[in-house]
């Protein structure tokens, strides 16, 4: 296997953006990492793209060759493939970049993820959403995502002690990251009082406990370890990839509380990185709801199982914390246009890496971590990335 580094990062603001089109949001992350990068059309040997349900969002599939045909890289033919995971669409289209150049297939690849999730309706939308769900036996019953992360909050709740309070607080730590990203949908601090008395959505989740709907796209181009320096002096290498999958149904898990996909991924990813969890200095990590956040940290083994609502509380993940989580504002308040999350969270791991996340910069991180998850937690996705 070839080392893999990331040579270029481009990202779209995220939000509501009734004002751009799919096509005009890959081509913008997309150009933005290809400039970064340094490289141009004929450099270029695959594209991947994330994306996880254009055909319900906007009407239109067959997005690899759009990708490359709204790129402007049609008269080059290059193979361009649609990857799908789910909400995890975007971390695998990175992997699958990633394995391509490791084997020696290729030597650049472009990897973009997008979603243009509010061209439908609220309902529309949460629908789509629960097409990773297991339709016969959950979202036909009408577990849509919410719910289901609520039943998984309620539990943790439960087993461990987790209060709604240190819910909040995870709300409120990603708000204020967010606040300090341009790029993000909710560029706004909230308080706890904010937080703890939204209107609810599904107990003990409320409104700031829930990712919102958006549309953004993002976009890294990786090159071969060894040809890197030839195109950027600031490479961020891939040390690890793993991936897992889990049941699609919730009900079928040992435990609803352990995401064993999130388990198995980080442990492959930490094998192959030849590292132990103390040495991951910044994470991106998949906060769909707050309890998604606080399950992975303790998934990813930042912290013992059922410590991760105290962690919160004791601010070990805030900025200047101990192993600070989320430094974008996460899905939570940078927003989750699903097919885009994970290629945005290599977006911003790279920058931290580069030294190059303005406001939200981690002093001396030269290890980061994203993790990205497909609905429940059926598919997972963690890398981890070092500055070379
Ligand atoms: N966090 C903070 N504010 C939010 C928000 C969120 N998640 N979602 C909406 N808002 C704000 C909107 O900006 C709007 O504010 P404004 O009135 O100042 O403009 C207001 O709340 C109402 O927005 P609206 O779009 O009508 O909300 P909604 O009730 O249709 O949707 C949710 C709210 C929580 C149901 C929706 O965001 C949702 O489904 N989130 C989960 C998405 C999901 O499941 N993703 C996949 C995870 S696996």
């Amino acid at each position: 296997m070839r080392d893999v580094a990331v040579i270029g990062v481009g990202l779209t603001k995220f939000g509501e953006l009734w004002d751009k089109s799919f096509r005009q949001l890959i081509a913008e992350a997309g150009s933005k990492a290809i400039l970064d990068a340094g490289i141009s059309g004929k450099d270029i040997d695959a594209l991947y793209v994330g994306s996880m349900s254009s055909g319900r969002f906007i009407g239109q599939e067959h997005i690899g060759a759009l990708v490359a045909d709204c790129s402007g890289f049609s008269y080059l033919h290059i193979p361009s493939t649609r990857v799908e995971g789910a909400c995890a669409s975007g971390g695998l289209a990175v992997r699958q970049g990633y394995l391509s150049i490791a084997s020696g297939l290729n030597d650049i690849v472009v990897i973009g993820g997008i979603e243009k999730m509010n061209d439908v309706g609220g309902v529309s939308a949460t629908e789509t959403l629960a097409t990773a769900a297991d339709q016969e036996w959950e979202a036909f019953f009408g577990a849509t995502f919410p719910g289901l992360y609520a039943m998984i909050a309620t539990r943790h709740m439960h087993e461990y002690g987790t209060t709604k309070e240190q819910l909040a607080q995870v709300a409120v730590k990603n708000h204020a990251n967010g606040a300090l990203n341009p790029y993000a949908q909710y560029q706004r601090e909230i308080t706890l009082e904010q937080a703890l008395n939204s209107t609810m959505v599904a107990y003990p989740l409320g409104l700031m406990d829930c990712s919102p709907v958006t549309d953004g796209s993002a976009s890294v181009v990786l090159c071969a370890a060894e040809k890197a320096k030839e195109y950027t002096d600031k490479p961020v290498k891939i040390i690890g990839s793993g991936q897992g999958s889990d049941t699609l149904a919730l009900h079928s898990r040992r435990d609803i509380c352990t995401l064993d996909a999130t388990v198995h991924a980080a442990k492959m990813a930490y094998k192959q990185a030849n590292l132990t969890v103390k040495d991951i200095n910044v994470a991106e990590v998949h906060d769909c709801f707050t309890i998604a956040e606080i399950c992975a940290i303790e998934d990813l083994g930042f912290v013992k199982k059922g410590e991760g609502g105290k962690a919160v509380e004791n601010k070990i993940t805030t900025l200047d914390g101990e192993i600070p989580v989320n430094t974008s504002g996460g899905l939570k308040s940078k927003g989750h246009p699903v097919g885009a999350t994970g290629v945005a969270q290599i977006v911003e791991i790279t920058q931290q890496l580069r030294g190059q996340a303005d406001r939200r910069q981690v002093k001396d991180a030269r290890i980061g971590l994203a993790h990205n998850i497909g609905g429940s937690g059926a598919t997972c996705v963690v890398n981890i990335l070092e500055a070379m």
